[in-house]
């Protein structure tokens, strides 16, 4: 942190989380190092080395907890023991020790809106014990289902359960039943997992779909007839605030200001995520928001066409609430969500230059930016050929559907290959060896057509290296005030083809200036003569680094240029 514009710029709310880098890692896609064709934790220690290179500050694991795999393990049945499949608890420990070796921060996910069906407080439950009874909401059902809740996976949000002869809700699969948060006893049990864990060592939790915790009074009557089938009823439900105070308080107790929480909250806006941020409001950190990787997306799995100023009118409004103390995790890819290489860029035509002005138009912006694993070589979608190529409970429950409702694969593989899970889930591509280097037998999910030609051996041999373009652009924010903390402007926000901004600060005497062309064409763009300055001066830019000057410029096809400007 050795730039004098950080104490400059921030006065008393500097935090470590502000100024990091973060690294997603999805366990079971990143390295296989026992050959079983499974991700593990002994395949991420190799690698550390790696990120220690690419230059990121915290690393964000996806579940490594004893589960079922119902849904990759978001359906966790030991919260406090490793999946055998990924290693042990020794391997675990070992990884956090070389992390922070390299001064690389831990972050684990906490899956505590939903258990898995095998854990041990749901088998309890079943059986109505005393004290498991209320772990989980529970209704009869006599009459068939208790309300017309739908799972966000696109099925009913209960399902009968034979032994207890009553229906249980679960927002997502059956394997993953709701946690009664109104039952202090669960959430008492939600703090001792929080605390076990932090006083391992880790660096902070990212909070699985925190939002959706606290269901409505009102359940399980919920609302026949209403337009959405039951989200009214659990998005911020009533008792979140107070949950999520609990939380903070009782569950992060003393490590509170070492650690970070990020939650991910699903249909948040910038005036809800203002609430739940912040040391002043409910102790969330951080919010992982959606809006601008729903543009493309109707309800259910339509495409919508897009424009370039909608995305520029989502990021300003949240950027505004940022400015306001709110803080965002900025990301573009994540195992949830197809390859934002895929659905911002051309990976076909322009795939380094697409790849390297996504990461300059994100990483730019006032949040912490996050990197999803093959986001730094370049990975995109990938193809299914049949539904058995499909992994993702999801995108089967999906293909179910549509199956039903009389559709041929062949007629909608489009919908999968444009939105699936499965496409950022693959094998990362090491090289390109069998199974791109990722194990040494058939993985657990096909690997990307593409990794003979995209793979990180590759990448980093060549001279327009993706790799080598990010570990650049996270060196140029790592220890800047100015990027951490300084404001944001957009800067001509009815361009439909430039994307560019400003990010200044009254007491530093300079700024910096994004111009990101998105469009596969060539694009002039003027700077408003409003921006004034003496010199202007490209200090990263990933096709021509002697750019010309912003007041007028030529812009190639997918160019990003970052100029300080004096
Ligand atoms: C959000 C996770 O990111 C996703 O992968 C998972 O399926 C759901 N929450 C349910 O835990």
């Amino acid at each position: 942190m050795g730039n004098s514009a950080t104490t400059d710029v921030v006065s008393n709310n500097r935090e470590w989380w502000k100024e990091a880098v973060f690294y997603q890692i999805y366990p079971r896609s990143f390295n296989d190092s026992d050959g079983d064709g499974v991700g593990d934790i002994p395949g991420i220690i190799e690698k550390v080395a790696y990120l220690d290179e690419l230059g990121v500050d915290a690393v964000w694991l996806n579940p490594v907890y004893k589960s079922p795999q119902a849904d990759n393990g978001y359906d966790i049945s030991d919260y406090r023991a490793v999946n055998p499949e990924y290693g042990s608890m020794e391997d675990w420990s070992r990884l956090l020790e070389e992390l922070h070796d390299r001064d690389i921060r831990l972050i684990m996910d906490l899956v505590v809106n939903h258990s898995s069906d095998q854990h041990v407080w749901f088998r309890e439950s079943r059986a109505s014990t005393d004290e498991y009874a209320d772990y989980y909401y529970w209704r009869s059902g006599d009459s068939g289902y208790p309300n017309n809740w739908e799972s966000y996976f696109d099925t009913p949000a209960w399902s009968y359960d034979e032994k207890r002869e009553e229906y249980y809700l679960h927002l997502f699969t059956a394997e993953q039943p709701d946690l009664n948060w109104r039952n202090p006893d669960v959430r008492a049990e939600v703090f001792d997992i929080v605390d076990w864990w932090l006083d391992h060592g880790i660096d902070g939790f990212r909070l699985d779909v925190i939002n959706v915790i606290s269901k409505a009074v009102g359940l399980p009557d919920g609302d026949p007839d209403a337009e959405h089938v039951g989200t009214e009823h659990f998005i911020n439900g009533p008792d979140l605030h107070d949950y999520l105070n609990e939380l903070s308080g009782e569950g992060f107790g003393e490590y509170r200001d070492e650690v970070v929480s990020i939650g991910e909250c699903s249909n948040i806006d910038p005036e809800t995520a203002l609430d739940v941020t912040g040391r002043e409001s409910d102790g969330i950190d951080m919010t992982i928001f959606f809006e601008h990787v729903e543009l493309d997306r109707e309800e259910g799995w339509q495409h919508r066409e897009w424009d370039l100023t909608e995305l520029k009118s989502v990021m300003a409004d949240w950027q505004a609430a940022v400015e306001e103390g709110a803080w965002v995790s900025l990301y573009h890819s994540n195992h949830d969500q197809p390859r934002g290489l895929s659905r911002f860029g051309d990976p076909d035509q322009f795939r380094y230059e697409s790849a390297t002005m996504l990461a300059t138009w994100l990483h730019g912006h006032k949040g912490s930016p996050f990197v999803y694993q093959g986001e730094e070589i370049g990975m995109s979608n990938v193809t299914f050929e049949s539904p058995s190529d499909l992994d993702d409970i999801w995108a089967q429950n999906h293909w179910e559907n549509e199956r039903e409702a009389g559709k041929s694969f062949e007629e909608v593989r489009g919908e999968f290959e444009r939105f699936g899970r499965d496409n950022s889930r693959t094998p990362v591509q090491w090289s390109d060896e069998e199974y791109a280097g990722f194990s040494t037998s058939e993985p657990w999910l096909g690997v990307g057509d593409d990794y003979e030609e995209v793979n990180v051996e590759a990448d980093r041999a060549s001279d327009r290296s993706v790799f080598e373009f990010y570990s650049e652009l996270i060196e140029l924010r790592s220890g800047n005030g100015l990027l951490s903390y300084g404001g944001f402007e957009m800067v001509r926000p009815e361009d439909s083809s430039v994307y560019a901004y400003r990010r200044r600060h009254d007491s530093v005497d300079h700024e910096y200036l994004f111009v990101c062309n998105f469009t596969g064409d060539t694009e002039s763009f003027e700077l408003p003569d409003t921006v004034e300055y003496e010199t202007a001066e490209p200090v990263l830019a990933n096709l021509n680094k002697l750019a010309a000057d912003p007041a007028a410029v030529e812009l190639r096809p997918y160019e990003a240029i970052v100029y300080e400007l004096s």
